[in-house]
């Protein structure tokens, strides 16, 4: 994926310093296991669950982000313990993983993705997940399909929902921007 490679390669730390908001909701329901973090970026949700002891695998589709997510870990004075490792989430099979970690990734996806994404989280016990969706016009700055409130709500069919939130944020990428977005955190 070209458009955030350059994204990484030009700049040292594109995401935020601390994990996404709902991170830190995952301990209190799962204190250890494997998780799976689907587009992980250069790793700021990765980074906070490695420092919780969890065991952490992380895909992206971008080598630039995978190579970023060491920085991340060397400026914190540690070593990824994890494995971190270039993937098109789309040509994966599910893997045998506790939790699932779905941020930020939802609306980067395009046909297919929910039997995709499903087929993923099924063997998981805890899905964390976010995403932008439907509400807010999209800019002509980005190839986002917006899903709609419904289509996350199939996603997690099924799951029991320990937490979900909607509101609107404005872009780290694009702060002139606002995005419409939900948070979900779900256990079988
Ligand atoms: C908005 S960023 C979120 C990164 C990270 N999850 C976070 O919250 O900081 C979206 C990420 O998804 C990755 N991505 C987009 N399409 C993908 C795909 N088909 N397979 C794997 N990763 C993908 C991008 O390279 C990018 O790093």
């Amino acid at each position: 994926m070209k458009k955030y490679d350059e994204l990484y390669v030009a700049n040292k730390q594109v995401w935020t310093d601390g994990p996404g908001r709902i991170l830190e909701k995952i301990p209190p329901v799962i204190k250890k296991g494997k998780v799976l973090d689907l587009g992980c970026g250069d790793g700021k949700n990765s980074f906070y669950l490695e420092s919780q002891g969890y065991d952490v695998t992380g895909v992206d589709i971008s080598t630039a982000a995978i190579d970023r997510i060491k920085l991340r870990f060397k400026k914190n004075g540690v070593e990824p313990k994890g494995n971190y490792y270039t993937q098109d989430i789309m040509e994966m099979k599910p893997g045998d993983y506790d939790i699932l970690v779905s941020y930020g990734i939802y609306h980067d996806l395009h046909k297919g993705r929910l039997e995709k994404h499903k087929d993923i989280q099924k063997n998981c016990k805890v899905l964390a997940f976010c995403s932008f969706i439907e509400g807010i016009p999209l800019s002509e700055k980005v190839e986002w399909e917006l899903p709609t409130k419904n289509e996350i709500l199939e996603l997690i069919k099924g799951w029991n929902i320990k937490y979900i939130s909607e509101s609107v944020i404005p872009g780290v990428l694009y702060p002139d921007l606002f995005h419409n977005t939900i948070w979900v955190l779900a256990t079988k």
